[in-house]
């Protein structure tokens, strides 16, 4: 059969295939994500699928699941703790790791830091971003040369793979899959079609040689470049770089992890010399000032396996427009505007008239509901300029009719609030407590007048 070459049209969000120009993806419901690929059809395509089996690979039959031989998935440490406390105690052998986040956010960085840490660590570092001496110069900058660690300056992904199978390395990086490209597909470095199939090669090449890799992939702010978010169901595990560029600390989240749990978050801080690990996130989302400012609450958070406390500031003002402003970082601005009228309807305070801004510190996005009672409370505390005492913290979900509801593990919650020195906690009073350390007061609140009640009485 000849090859022949058809244009197809590929979703840059979700990477569904269609034959025409769509205004909007039928499968994940996004506007104006198509984008046009050619995709080669018959012979040209042949060496990608003889590909997908192995030369001289036996054929496989069913196997029924009492008789398959179960052994625990060998996990290979990376010498980082926070990374291998992510990817759920070291990374798998023969796993494809996804690395996605912002360009210049430290997902190089990161990959570097690995070999150097491990020096006994045989690794294949290909990259088609920098050149050996630009990657030799971050090395030095980030800690010297001292590693086993191999610089492979390649973009073709079947050059990058017989090199792999030659040297066996005991851990590849591939910087990045935007650059890679395969000689079987006749789109240019970066389209859909590429992406996919420098993944799928490198998926293959995993499970049959057991050689972890991990594949860098840039986002952008907009989403525009096609890349990561397309190759999320190829890949076993989906690490995501967020943070702000600007400020020093980077948090690498775990969003699909089929060897453990996901939402797991590790905490990094861009130094001079790369980047340090954070086992204690309080210290960087805490307050630093000793007396109250209004504004200001701390809420005790879980991310993952791991609980932690941040600050929530509000800014309550007079709305300078007839339609009041209402921003929010690091927290959705939709639930934002839900807790206001909650405040609104249920306890009579006329936030409608008012602008409303409010921030996560530490450039961290916020999803758990169990921050609710904290940005209530700092929304509260800023709008009559009330300072709440640096010693106490919130958790709890706000409900529509302005009840305090409970939230997973608030005991955990409590007790790494009571370690780092807080005096007081507020809670919701249907949560079930046991074995409440010592020293610390926990406030059991059933609504939004309850809390005022409470955190305004105790203030006087
Ligand atoms: P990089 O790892 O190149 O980002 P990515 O691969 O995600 O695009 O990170 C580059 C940024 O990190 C750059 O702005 C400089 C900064 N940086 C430091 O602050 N300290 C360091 O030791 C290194 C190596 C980089
Ligand atoms: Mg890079």
């Amino acid at each position: 059969m000849a090859s022949k070459e058809k244009t197809v049209w590929f979703c840059k969000n979700c990477g569904t295939e269609s034959p025409k120009w769509m205004g909007r993806c039928p499968a994940c419901g996004e506007w104006n994500t198509m984008v046009e690929s050619t995709s080669v059809t018959g012979k040209a395509q042949a060496p990608s699928r003889a590909a997908a089996q192995a030369p001289g690979a036996p054929r496989r039959s069913p196997e029924n699941l009492r008789n398959i031989n179960f052994a625990a998935e060998n996990r290979r440490s990376l010498g980082n703790g926070e990374l291998d406390r992510l990817l759920g105690g070291g990374i798998v052998e023969g796993s494809l790791v996804l690395l996605g986040g912002e360009p210049g956010i430290g997902k190089s960085t990161l990959s570097l830091q690995i070999p150097l840490g491990c020096p006994n660590l045989k690794t294949l570092y290909v990259t088609g971003e920098e050149s050996l001496r630009q990657v030799k110069m971050r090395a030095q900058r980030i800690g010297g040369d001292d590693s086993n660690c191999y610089i492979y300056s390649e973009t073709l992904v079947e050059n990058i793979i017989a090199e792999a199978r030659r040297m066996m390395p005991e851990l590849m990086v591939v910087d990045s899959v935007q650059t890679m490209f395969s000689e079987n597909v006749d789109s240019s470095p970066g389209s859909v079609t590429q992406i996919k199939e420098t993944a799928a090669s490198l998926l293959r090449l995993a499970k049959e040689t057991g050689i972890p890799i991990i594949l860098i992939g840039h986002i952008t702010k907009e989403g525009t470049l096609a890349g990561p978010k397309i190759l999320e169901h190829i890949v076993d595990v989906v690490l995501q770089f967020e943070g702000d560029n600007s400020g020093s600390y980077r948090l690498v989240r775990s969003i699909k992890n089929r060897f453990g749990s996901t939402s797991e978050l590790a905490v990094y801080e861009m130094t001079g010399k790369g980047l340090r690990e954070v086992a204690n996130p309080s210290e960087m989302l805490i307050p630093m000032h000793d007396q109250g400012l209004s504004g200001v609450a701390v809420a005790a958070m879980l991310d993952g396996a791991r609980p932690f406390l941040i600050e929530v500031q509000s800014l309550v003002s007079s709305a300078a427009y007839p339609t009041p402003q209402r921003s929010a970082t690091g927290f959705d601005v939709r639930r934002l505007n839900m807790l206001l009228a909650v405040l609104e309807k249920r306890a009579g305070f006329r936030l409608g008239v008012k602008d409303v801004f409010l921030n996560m510190a530490g450039g961290l996005r916020v999803t758990e509901p169990g921050c609710d009672l904290a940005v209530v409370s700092a929304v509260l505390s800023s709008n009559f300029d009330f300072p709440i005492p640096s010693d106490v913290c919130f958790v709890g979900e706000v409900g529509l009719s302005g009840e305090i509801r409970p939230v997973a593990q608030t005991d955990r919650r409590v007790t790494e609030a009571a370690r780092l020195g807080f005096r007081k906690i507020y809670v919701s009073s249907y949560s079930s407590l046991e074995n409440m350390p010592k020293g610390i007061e926990v406030v059991k609140v059933s609504d939004i007048p309850a809390l005022c009640r409470s955190l305004f009485r105790n203030n006087d």
